[in-house]
């Protein structure tokens, strides 16, 4: 029974434009999105998975400072480097945009007017450190000088690198600022807006209690910032930055916010409806063609969004990214969507310690690439994502999971049966013989464990869903084992003829199921099925009949390599990000 066709909206937490991100970046949202992605478009569905580049912020600026360019060009630059290598991981993205995109800024300065027209957003005065040869009002971290705890020389105006003691701008002695390291710091009034959260903490409550589906994870982590201490605080949404938002822009409910952009927070997950107008307009479709994945006026009724992130993210998508939307759509007219699910994933760990951006300790993702395809590293993130609590990553454990179930259980099935049937039938599937009693309980178990794969795959529980896909595998080997074709080709080639036709059905039938996990693997094995057949396998028994009798194949390559003990320790010593 082929199940009803729906439209899933998927985004991806989008990572920052400073730098290449390391694997557990990856592990935490873009890789575990891109798995549930390709799985519903397989299963038929209508998908529109989106991430983009989150580029605005203090930590832009500085690292474009750094690498010494200006912060638009850095940023573009930074953006390709990370749509090569989404490409290069196969992240499926209908769309990887960018947040400096005008769609975002227009979208970002509609959804603060529209916030301001409601009430929703209030003026507040405030004392802060202004640069006089700058010209400019220095945020915290612009703010360098001497640790009165350690007596640092550089500790930055939030907190001291050296002793992790969290600062205050006026506890530094000698200030400076880190734009020109000009002593000419003034004490200044400003003013910045404020989004009233407090006043929209009942709806946003009673929205988080109504999500009794949701992963515990989630859940208490909104509780907690919704609850604890003094609750849901109305937040700043302004910065004094030049890169960003224009926070004063024509039509706006305020003035006198020259200057200022809007916080990084409050425009990134806003970039999310952006990237899918952005996509809109990269493929040459009109408004309307974005508006229906998240407008419930224009046709987003019956879609069903779906949310995925590291848990550090969830407070902004729980409680301050659903308050822009739901204090939006008390303005009536235009109802934006709210997110149906969010997936929240721990931390990856590596190698006894944290992966380390500073220390360059870890594995990052152009390095990845650089050793292993794609494939070997999607199918050890995902069959270890740290879902229920924070997982590890060690070279051991890498090399046993794709040596074993890359290696020796799938790779292995699929040689040797191609390679049998190559040495005795011919490439081509071979005809006569019957199904027996093994047969027939091995296409029974296949499809129970294709229902338990597709039950695990439709709740998100990823390593789950990677055991039930390892299973199926090892259903395929433990059959060839035992049936073994080749003893009994000596006295019945028929029969053998028929263990044969199955396990090549087998092959195409992995290549469908995998997909999601490892795509090239799946390309290859179906490219040397010599099928275009990927249709999911609704009906088991129907879809292991696939390849009829006399249907030609190609005996594929090696499918997946070992790693050996020498590449193992060789890798582990080179991203330990100890420098010798
Ligand atoms: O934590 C991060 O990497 C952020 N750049 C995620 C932003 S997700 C969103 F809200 F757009
Ligand atoms: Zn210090």
């Amino acid at each position: 029974m082929v199940p009803e066709r729906k439209r899933h909206l998927i985004t991806s937490a989008i990572p920052y434009i400073n730098g290449i991100k390391h694997l557990g970046n990856l592990v935490g949202s873009q890789l575990p999105a891109d798995l549930y992605a390709r799985y519903l478009r397989a299963r038929g569905h209508e998908v529109m998975f989106i991430c983009a580049t989150d580029e605005h912020g203090t930590p832009a600026e500085l690292a474009a400072a750094k690498a010494g360019k200006p912060v638009a060009e850095y940023c573009a630059e930074m953006h390709a480097v990370q749509t090569e290598l989404a490409r290069g991981f196969r992240l499926s993205f209908d769309h990887f945009g960018r947040s400096s995109s005008a769609r975002n800024h227009a979208l970002t300065q509609y959804f603060a007017r529209t916030l301001g027209e409601q009430g929703l957003i209030s003026e507040v005065a405030e004392s802060q450190v202004f640069s006089v040869d700058d010209n400019r009002f220095l945020p915290d971290r612009y703010i360098e000088g001497t640790c009165p705890n350690c007596g640092y020389e550089r500790a930055r105006g939030d907190q001291c690198e050296n002793c992790t003691k969290q600062l205050d701008p006026t506890d530094l002695i000698n200030p400076r600022s880190a734009i020109s390291g000009s002593t000419r710091l003034e004490v200044r009034e400003t003013r910045h807006l404020y989004l009233r959260q407090r006043s929209l903490k009942p709806e946003i409550a009673a929205w988080i209690d109504s999500k009794t589906d949701w992963p515990v994870l989630t859940t208490s982590i909104a509780r907690k910032w919704l609850n604890d201490g003094d609750g849901l605080q109305d937040r700043g949404i302004t910065r004094d930055l030049a890169w960003g938002v224009p926070a004063q822009f024509e039509g706006a409910p305020w003035q006198g916010m020259e200057g200022k952009v809007f916080y990084v927070w409050f425009d990134a997950p806003i970039e999310y409806i952006s990237a899918t107008a952005e996509w809109a307009d990269a493929t040459g479709q009109d408004d309307a063609a974005w508006q229906r994945w998240w407008r419930v006026d224009k046709g987003a009724g019956d879609v069903t969004y779906t949310e995925f992130m590291g848990k550090d993210n969830v407070p902004f998508h729980t409680l301050s990214f659903p308050a822009t939307i739901i204090g939006a759509n008390r303005a009536g007219g235009a109802e934006w969507k709210l997110v149906d699910y969010i997936k929240s994933f721990n931390y990856l760990n590596y190698d006894g310690g944290q992966f380390s951006t500073s220390q360059g300790r870890g594995v990052f993702m152009d390095q990845a690439l650089s050793i292993l395809p794609a494939d070997y590293w999607r199918w050890w993130l995902l069959s270890h994502a740290p879902e229920s609590a924070d997982s590890e990553f060690t070279w051991e454990n890498f090399q046993q999971s794709v040596n074993k179930d890359l290696a020796d259980v799938l790779g292995n099935f699929v040689s040797r049966i191609t390679k049998f049937c190559r040495g005795k039938f011919g490439e081509a599937v071979p005809a006569g013989g019957e199904y027996g009693p093994q047969e027939i309980a091995l296409i029974a178990a296949v499809a129970e464990g294709v229902a338990a794969y597709q039950g695990a795959m439709d709740a998100m529980s990823v390593r789950r869903a990677a055991q039930d896909l390892r299973a199926l595998w090892v259903l395929g080997n433990e059959y060839l084992q035992s049936a073994a074709p080749w003893t009994v080709f000596k006295t019945d080639p028929t029969r053998a003829a028929a263990q044969t036709r199955l396990s090549l059905n087998l092959v195409r039938l992995y290549a469908v199921l995998s997909e999601p996990f490892i795509p090239d693997a799946a390309a290859s094995m179906l490219a040397g099925m010599q099928t275009t057949n990927r249709d999911w396998p609704e009906d088991v028994p129907a879809a292991l009949a696939a390849l009829a009798p006399g249907h030609a194949f190609t005996t594929p390559e090696v499918l997946f390599r070992k790693i050996t003990d020498e590449e193992r320790e060789d890798w582990q010593k080179r991203f330990s990000g100890i420098r010798s």
